[in-house]
């Protein structure tokens, strides 16, 4: 006898097998007929597996009766063909084990329908439901289509570290990483002597891994690292977190319109997959998170990406008739309403935005001739705004430590990196996709906490 997995258990060629299964119990039901059904879910799929459990069973009357939701179970029995609508296969049990009970007045998670909010209070059950486990199967899927398709395209994975003492955004939102006892740190001219901390100097979480993977991009051509990244910014948005997983590929020899045409190609190929291997998953999130998914992402998996300079589209934003709560002018950052302007009203379309102006982006951009802006990226699509940012690098010795110098940066704390224009230095591009957008977008949930397994956002670690 073979286990197998409810997956499995629902599809036609099972039929007329004896199997075994386990799982949790979502309903049980008991007919009048002397027999129960009990509805069996493990998570390999979205749909449940009927299991009909007869009143001969030796413990009917002592267990399965008393079977409740979230109970843990094991079954052995035969898969049928189901009389009932709408399943092919149901599994006539010939024995029933009750693995872990479940309190039905105790557990959390009720037949009714919860709130998103309710059940990130309970992060650690939340993926026995409908939606979180359709996202948890989603996000796995994207994982898995990224990493085949850089391997496909001769990528090499490279890791690179959580723990480092480069700002790589020089945006300043970092989490410190320390031993030093917080209530009597070692002191040297009134401040914290973090020469003598851990590393030796102060260290943080990555906020990205880019600068690392420049050196391997530099070395083995075309990269790319995927691990989490942390930014302590006190953004508390439906598209922010504390802690998300970021896909930074780093190509050496690429301009910035070849790494346009790797993150056109790598977003519908994921859009692709999605559509092809989580069928199932899609369907519920059309029907009960957002009707319009399926066609949105068939949408930006067929239509090409429009490619729109900065200038141009705060240009249209500013004719656009619009008032805006973030004015627009150019040299001023685009916020998450002028992005969806663009991509769902304007164009209705994902829209690459490029070369933007030099204030606002981090000083590893190549500067354009027209010194004003540089070689930036950002891919907007509908429903999320950006989902990846990236850039031609800046491969000029000079101009590079002139822009760290500008951003009130020292050169000499990104020696190492400053190497990589010095010996052999080359024109390379790459960008960060944010896996959380992702699966925003390719689910159609509206709050990034409900993509990530155990979010972490301002006030929130728990779990
Ligand atoms: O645009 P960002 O900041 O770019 C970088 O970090 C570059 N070093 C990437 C590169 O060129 N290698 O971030 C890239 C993407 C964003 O487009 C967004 O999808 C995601 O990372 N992201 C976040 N996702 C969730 N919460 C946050 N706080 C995020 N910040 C960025
Ligand atoms: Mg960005």
């Amino acid at each position: 006898m073979d286990t197998i997995s409810v997956a499995d258990a629902r599809k036609a060629e099972a039929v007329g097998k004896a199997v075994r299964l386990r799982g949790w119990v979502r309903t049980r039901r008991d007919s009048k007929g002397g027999f129960s059904f009990v509805e069996l879910n493990d998570g390999s799929c979205q749909g449940n597996v009927q299991v009909v459990a007869p009143g001969e069973l030796p413990n009917y009357e002592a267990v399965v009766k008393h079977l409740h939701t979230g109970a843990s179970i094991a079954v052995e029995g035969e898969v049928k063909a189901s009389p009932a609508k709408g399943q092919a296969t149901e599994v006539l049990a010939s024995k029933l084990e009750l693995v872990g009970d479940a309190d039905a007045e105790a557990y959390p998670l009720q037949k009714k329908g919860h709130s998103f909010e309710f059940l990130r209070t309970i992060a650690h059950l939340r993926p026995r439901t409908n939606t979180f486990g359709a996202v948890a199967r989603l996000r796995h899927r994207a994982s898995k289509t990224i990493h085949d398709f850089f391997d496909e395209r001769g990528f090499f994975y490279v890791h690179t570290p959580v723990i480092t003492a480069s700002d790589c955004e020089g945006a300043g939102a970092l989490f410190r990483v320390s031993t030093i006892d917080p209530d009597s740190p070692p002191k040297a001219e009134g401040k914290v002597d973090y020469t003598k901390d851990f590393f030796g100097r102060p260290a943080y979480l990555t906020v990205s891994g880019q600068l690392q993977v420049e050196g391997f991009a530099c070395a083995l051509g075309k990269v790319y690292t995927f691990g989490p990244t942390f930014r302590a910014e006190n953004s508390n948005t439906p598209r922010h977190l504390a802690e998300f997983w970021m896909i930074e590929p780093e190509m050496a020899f690429y301009d910035l319109s070849d790494n346009m045409d790797l993150a056109e190609a790598f977003l519908k190929r994921i859009i692709a997959d999605s559509l092809d291997k989580c069928g199932e998953d899609l369907k519920f999130f059309a029907e009960r998170v957002d009707k319009e998914i399926i066609g949105r992402l068939e949408g930006v998996r067929d239509k090409p990406f429009l490619r729109v300079s900065y200038t141009e589209a705060v240009d249209i934003l500013a004719k656009s008739g619009k008032t805006w709560e973030f004015p627009v002018a150019w040299g001023n950052d685009l916020q998450s309403e002028h992005e969806r302007f663009l991509t769902e009203q304007h164009f209705k379309s994902p829209v690459i935005l490029y070369d933007y102006p030099r204030t606002l982006k981090p000083f590893y951009m190549r500067v354009n001739d027209d010194g004003r802006t540089v070689r930036a990226m950002d891919v907007l699509v509908p429903g999320v705004g950006e989902i990846i940012g990236g850039s031609q690098r800046e491969e000029r010795l000079d101009v590079l430590e002139g822009r760290m110098r500008e951003q009130g940066l020292d050169p000499h704390a990104y020696d190492w990196y400053l190497d990589l224009r010095r010996y052999g230095t080359v024109p390379h591009s790459g960008f960060g996709l944010g896996l959380e957008r992702t699966v925003l977008f390719l689910s159609g949930m509206a709050n990034i906490r409900d993509v990530i397994p155990f979010p972490r956002t301002p006030g929130n670690a728990e779990f």
